[in-house]
Order: structure tokens, then C-alpha cells, then sequence
């Protein structure tokens, strides 16, 4: 599984792609917003993101008509060769992914919660679907079973020739909130999970590896005063 950081601030995304794991962005209105962003500068801060990681960068079409929103994709997609164009899923959304795929633009289709539409979102031709976990776990449901479902429903079909670049359609887990999220998409076998930067800090640590470094600590200065 790869991680993408589900964000729009350039430090944290400075900050934890220098920890190595970081593959992709993944950005949405509310996370811009959450950042103070301005919308002239949306596509200037797009671009500032995709010089900071090498993978994929999605960034959201807010358009609610299929015609505004291939508009606003290939504006998107020309911003860098790493943009995934964010679109949601809807049926104007579907019709935009089609003729987005069409012309070699990648699209992850984003506010994703049945099996249906993701099946949808793969014919449509996108070439990540996203899966959001958490807000199912918000209104009392297990979001892990509909990934997991997901998941399962995408592996019994080839969409490969559905997409832009007869690539295979890639999940990423998304709305992720903490790290038995996360451990959880990859034991489903998540393609990605995109994990805000604080659910990613919280991943890299455990108890009993900060009791373990102190005994150490303590050990290894006995060791200096033998
Ligand atoms: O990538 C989508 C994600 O940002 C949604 O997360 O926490 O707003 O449900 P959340």
C-alpha cells in the first residue's frame, strides 16, 4: 500500500515527504479552505504541491455541470504532468470522468460509498476511486466493510481498458482518521490510503517503541559510566 497525505499545506507536505513515504497528495475545497486559501491562487498552489512530490496530486473540480467540470479538468491537468483531476461522483461526474479518461487525463473520483459507484467510476473510466472510510464510522456504520467490499467487488473485473492509460484502477482509502484505518485499508489490500498528516505522525509511533528507545537510553548511559 502507498501513502498519499490528505492535505493542502505545503509545510506539512514538505514535513512528511521528508520522513520517505509520502507518494501522492490528495487535496480537497474543504482542506484549501482549511489552509486559508484564496481561489486565485488555487492553481499556483497546486503547482507548488506538485513540485513537492514526484506521484500524483488530486486536485478538485467544483463545478456541478459535466461540461464545467471537463473544463476545469483539463485547466486542472495542465497545471502539471501530475495532476489527478478530483471529480465527485455523481452522474454529471461520471460523464465528465468519460471524456476526461478519453484524452489521457487521470481522474480520481472521489466521495465514493457503494460498490455501485465504484463499479461506475472504473467503467467511467477513472483511474483511482476513493473510498471514503470515516464518514461512515460518523453516521454509526463500519467504513472498513464498505472498503473492503469495494475492493473485493473491483478485483472480480478487469477495467483496464477502461481507463486512461489501460492502467488498472487504483483504491485509495480515504477519509481516514486514524491508524487502525490505515492498518485496516492495507490488510483489505488498499492500493493507497491518503492519511492526514496527523494520523500519519501517530502511525510511525507505538508505546512500546518510545519504552523500548528510553530503556536504551538509560542502558547506554550505564554502558558510558562503566
Ligand atoms: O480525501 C477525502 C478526505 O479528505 C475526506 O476526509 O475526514 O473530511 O471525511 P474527511
Amino acid at each position: 500500500m502507498k501513502f498519499f497525505l490528505d492535505t493542502a499545506s505545503l509545510e506539512e507536505i514538505k514535513e512528511a515527504v521528508s520522513w520517505g513515504a509520502v507518494a501522492g497528495v490528495t487535496t480537497n475545497p474543504t482542506l484549501y479552505a482549511r489552509i486559508g486559501g484564496k481561489i486565485q491562487d488555487f492553481e499556483e498552489h497546486i503547482n507548488k504541491i506538485c513540485t513537492l512530490v514526484k506521484g500524483p496530486v488530486s486536485a478538485e473540480v467544483t463545478a456541478p455541470d459535466a461540461a464545467g467540470m471537463v473544463a476545469q479538468g483539463r485547466e486542472l491537468a495542465a497545471i502539471a504532468k501530475n495532476v489527478a483531476v478530483k471529480v465527485p461522483m455523481t452522474l454529471e461526474g461520471l460523464a465528465a470522468t468519460r471524456i476526461l479518461a478519453n484524452e489521457g487525463i487521470e481522474v480520481n473520483m472521489t466521495l465514493v460509498f457503494s460498490v455501485s459507484q465504484a463499479i461506475l467510476a472504473a467503467r467511467a473510466g477513472a483511474r483511482y476511486v476513493s473510498p471514503f472510510v470515516g464518514r461512515f464510522d460518523d453516521i454509526a456504520e463500519d467504513g472498513v466493510v464498505h472498503l473492503v467490499n469495494i475492493i473485493i467487488a473491483l478485483g472480480n473485473y478487469d477495467f483496464s481498458n477502461d481507463g486512461p492509460k489501460g492502467e488498472r484502477i487504483e483504491v485509495i482509502a480515504a477519509s481516514i482518521r486514524n491508524p487502525s484505518h490505515v492498518s485496516q485499508a492495507a490488510l483489505a489490500g488498499a492500493d493507497i490510503a491518503t492519511v492526514p498528516f496527523g494520523v500519519l505522525k501517530k502511525c510511525a509511533t507505538h508505546p512500546l517503541t518510545t519504552n523500548g528507545l528510553a530503556a536504551f537510553e538509560a542502558d547506554w548511559e550505564k554502558v558510558k559510566q562503566a
